[in-house]
């Protein structure tokens, strides 16, 4: 794997196993199919993130970085990739809904309460990821590998949104809503 595609936690053309890819892509599904498939997650589509992209495709480009890195160390896939697709899971649009706290510090409260109210209770870890994923904008850094992994991947992303270059995402952004209308479907 290239350093660019350890960055990125998606493979270069030349690096593309796509038959594996394709099998990463079901796998990611299949661990988050309860969350994907709620019309609450759904809604994040309509909700703007940074600039043009959405809060569903910023949240699912730093699930899948999460996801791909979680896969190559010991850290715990399942639980990591949970948690960090409902990392930004705060169900308002920033720019127009406003709290007595700076969105920074308010959201990922938000985020933690939404995911337990629609997805049940999150384990410690998950907990942690969530709540310490603005670090070092807060002063809680996360408590664990996946922790580290989740808020790395969250600022390599929204880096990549402001820069314009997250479209090296959507094949894959389009990849997972196909599995997610084929789960809706069945
Ligand atoms: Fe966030
Ligand atoms: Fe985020």
């Amino acid at each position: 794997m290239s350093v660019k595609s350890f960055i990125t936690g998606i493979p270069d053309i030349a690096d593309m196993d796509a038959d594996k890819e394709r099998e990463n892509i079901l796998d990611f599904c299949d661990i988050g199919r309860d969350i994907l498939t709620h019309p609450r997650y759904e809604e994040m589509k309509g909700y703007n993130h940074h600039g043009e992209i959405s809060c569903h495709f910023h949240t699912l480009f730093v699930s899948y970085i999460t996801y791909k890195a979680c896969c190559h160390t010991d850290c715990n896939t399942v639980e990591a990739t949970r948690a960090a697709m409902l990392h930004d899971f705060y169900l308002y649009d920033w720019h127009i809904t406003k709290h007595d706290e700076l969105h920074a510090y308010y959201h990922p409260k938000e985020a933690r309460k939404n995911a337990e109210h629609y997805f049940g209770k999150l384990t410690d870890l998950q907990t942690d990821m969530i709540l310490s994923h603005m670090w070092p904008m807060h002063l809680m850094p996360p408590k664990s590998k996946e922790g580290m992994i989740l808020t790395a991947a969250d600022k390599i992303c929204a880096s990549l949104d402001f820069m314009g270059l997250s479209n090296k995402f959507m094949p894959i952004y389009e990849r997972i809503n196909e599995v997610v209308s084929c789960y809706e479907n069945n």
